[in-house]
């Protein structure tokens, strides 16, 4: 039996869905009542997260549906690729699963990301149900519909917007969660602050101690508040005409360090975690935030168990790498990178920076 703490809307009118957040849910099959009715279900796992809670989710599913297939794919950002994608589709010929077969992303964001743009692309669209299972993809990947996989010259490139018909958040899965993963997490759930709500930033503050021990009111407001803040944000701008960009603070430098040291050696939020530092130091160059709030982030990340500085991805031209990879960011404009600040503490400005300051910040942000 579950106990249903939360439930956060996001209002996109036919595509509408729920976030519903709280223990014990994944393995209660009331948290699957209302879902499309379907000739068969599909999980879509991975080789780590399968073995420790695909049962669970198969026998709550066994109340709504007759059949039910399993997909187990490689485990690891290096594999959220072509490739691994193609096994989904393979099992889903292979069963003849049609067109009314809902497909269960039993996860964190790489399986959750690759399960989306399956079912976005599987005879044109079937539905799907996002179940995740990390911190991050709790707060951020589960939610607004952002589908898609890597491409070795970029992170992201191949994708599509795509919604689920829910998203099923079970915190008490993050139990089995490394440490390293729960504080790429946090990255995610720090990012909100600064972009939206520093109520929130300063909840955090106080929080962080709570949140790193899984203390399970802290990580219920957590996760809570975190996407209710990005239903807001998708719901203004479901397919980022705009206001969307500001979740990428961080990202912009985030994902250089990703691609830039080969995808899966730094985490996705560890790239995030040092990548907000940069942008907030880049902000206040630019005059926008001061000293004092650049160090609460540093503080609040490095608390959070987060690298707060860079790697070198070059050791003649630092800064050069870091921009040659930042130009092939999706914000980017003719070449123009656009980066992510903070105008001040919580409302964030996408816009582009000189390119010498940005030198000067990634030179004086990375190990
Ligand atoms: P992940 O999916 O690689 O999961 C992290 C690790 O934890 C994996 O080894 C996984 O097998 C394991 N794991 C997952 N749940 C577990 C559990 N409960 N217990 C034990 N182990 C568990 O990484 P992630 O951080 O969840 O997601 C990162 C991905 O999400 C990146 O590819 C990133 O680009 C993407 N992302 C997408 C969006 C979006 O809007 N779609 C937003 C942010 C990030
Ligand atoms: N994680 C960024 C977005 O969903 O837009």
């Amino acid at each position: 039996m579950s106990s249903i703490v939360q439930e956060v809307s996001i209002n996109l009118g036919e595509r509408s869905y729920s976030i519903v957040i709280g223990g014990g849910l994944l393995a209660d099959a009331v948290s699957y009542d209302g879902l499309p009715r379907a000739t068969a279900a599909v999980i879509v796992s991975n080789t780590t997260v399968a073995p420790l809670y695909i049962a669970l989710l198969r026998k709550a599913l066994a109340v709504h549906y007759a059949k039910i297939y399993e997909v187990q794919l490689p485990d690891g950002e290096e594999h959220k690729n072509w490739q691994t994608l193609q096994r989904i589709f393979d099992v889903l010929l292979e069963q003849g699963c049609d067109r009314k077969t809902l497909l269960f992303a039993l996860g964190g964001g790489v399986v959750g990301d690759m399960t989306g743009f399956a079912a976005a692309s599987y005879m044109r669209g079937v539905p799907f149900v996002q179940v995740p299972t990390t911190l991050l993809s709790q707060v951020d990947s589960s939610v607004g519909g952002k589908t898609g996989i890597n491409h070795p010259l970029g992170k992201n490139m191949v994708g599509a917007f795509y919604q689920p018909q829910r998203v099923i958040c079970d915190l008490d899965v993050l139990v089995t969660l490394p440490a390293r993963e729960f504080s790429a997490g946090l990255a995610e759930v720090i990012k909100y602050g600064p972009i939206a709500d520093m109520d929130f930033f300063e909840w955090l503050e106080r929080s962080m101690d709570d949140l790193v021990a899984h203390e399970s009111d802290a990580l219920a407001h957590a996760v809570r508040r975190s996407c209710e803040i990005k239903a807001a944000v998708v719901g203004q701008d479901e397919r980022e005409s705009g206001l969307r960009a500001i979740l990428n603070f961080g990202h912009t430098f985030g994902h250089a360090i990703e691609a830039g040291m080969g995808y899966g050696v730094w985490l996705h939020g560890e790239g995030v975690g040092a990548g907000m530092v940069m942008a907030a130091e880049l902000s206040r160059r630019l005059g926008l935030v001061d000293e004092i709030f650049v160090e609460r982030l540093v503080s609040l990340i490095r608390r959070a168990g987060l690298p707060v500085r860079g790697p070198i991805l070059d050791s003649t031209d630092n800064a050069s790498r870091y921009l040659q990879l930042m130009r092939g960011d999706k914000k980017s404009e003719a070449g123009e990178i656009r980066f992510v600040l903070i105008e001040s503490p919580g409302k964030a400005v996408v816009r582009s920076a000189p390119e010498g300051l940005v030198r000067e910040v990634v030179d004086a942000c990375c190990q």
